[in-house]
């Protein structure tokens, strides 16, 4: 019987070949004129063809090579699979994370596939086909950037920090109650009045890696699915940052909100000014 490592090696290279195909589908939509751009629940929320083609390239894939493997996607779920999270092998991918990016022809967007086995996560694929930045992780084996490893930040202090997030501003305030629309909104002034800079790149796993390789210090986000968070969180852990809940709790994948730092420190700052903007979502 093969072993729990030898059985991950597999999935591992299995995955990383077909996001580099999925790469090459991403890259080549780019460079052309869209033929199609549809809105899903809101005018912020877009989806294209290649949203979809990629999502099917990567479960065919997958699915062909391992075919007692779970699934959750986005554009699965959005055209109403229900997402069920089991103890089986599960792949959690967004084809595309930041496809408002890739609609305006920002090149700041990435294909993450992320792998959970009894729950837990167990390794990361974040790739930025444009930019040809591939960071990987798997769970007590480092996190790499087109091979090298890479570390978070040493920074401790929120004045010396820079942060990303825009505090949930398209996904909550269309959908949740009032009252946190104004506390998220005190509890931007107040983050930002504290760091030396505040970035968002329109991307959840593009924020996360940059945090994970020491470039933002910080990232906080409310209104987030699994598929943008899973595989980044994996890469994040792994080059050493803190991934937690922003009241400060452990990080649940669904919660649908998540609190990124280098370090333990900076994570409890930011997790202290955010309390008060606590955020239970129903979906
Ligand atoms: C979105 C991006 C964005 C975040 C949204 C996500 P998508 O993902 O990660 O940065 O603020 O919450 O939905 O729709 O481009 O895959
Ligand atoms: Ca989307
Ligand atoms: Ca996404
Ligand atoms: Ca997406």
């Amino acid at each position: 019987m093969a072993t729990m490592a030898s059985e991950e090696d597999k999935y591992f290279e299995v995955a990383l070949g077909l996001v580099k195909s999925a790469g090459r589908m991403v890259r080549d939509a780019f460079d052309r004129p869209f033929s199609e751009v549809q809105t899903k629940a809101s005018n912020t929320d877009l989806v294209t063809e290649t949203d979809q083609n990629v999502e099917i390239l990567l479960t065919r894939g997958l699915s062909d090579a391992f075919p007692d493997h779970q699934f959750i996607g986005e554009e699965s779920a959005a055209a109403g699979k229900k997402i069920e999270f089991t103890d089986a092998p599960t792949w959690i991918i967004d084809p595309i994370d930041g496809t408002t990016n890739f609609v305006h022809r920002i090149p700041m967007i990435c294909i993450c596939v992320g792998l959970a086995v009894k729950k837990e996560l167990r390794m990361g694929i974040v790739y930025n086909p444009i930019t040809n930045e591939l960071y990987t992780a798997r769970t007590g084996q480092g996190a790499f950037k087109n091979g090298f490893r890479i570390y978070v930040s040493k920074t401790e202090e929120l004045s010396k920090s820079v942060i990303a997030s825009t505090l949930g501003i398209h996904n909550i305030v269309s959908q949740g109650p009032s009252w946190l629309d104004k506390s998220l909104s005190n509890a931007r002034r107040q983050v930002e009045a504290g760091v030396r800079g505040i970035r968002s790149f329109g991307s959840a796993a593009i924020n996360m890696v940059c945090v994970a390789q020491g470039s933002l210090d910080a990232y906080v986000e409310y209104g987030l699915h699994c598929w943008d968070v899973a595989a980044a969180a994996v890469i994040l852990k792994e080059a050493g940052g803190v991934v937690i809940d922003p009241t400060g709790g452990e990080f649940n994948m669904m919660s649908r909100k998540v609190l990124c730092a280098s370090t333990k420190e900076l994570a409890t700052q930011l997790s202290g000014m955010l309390t008060h903007a606590n955020y239970e979502p129903e979906g």
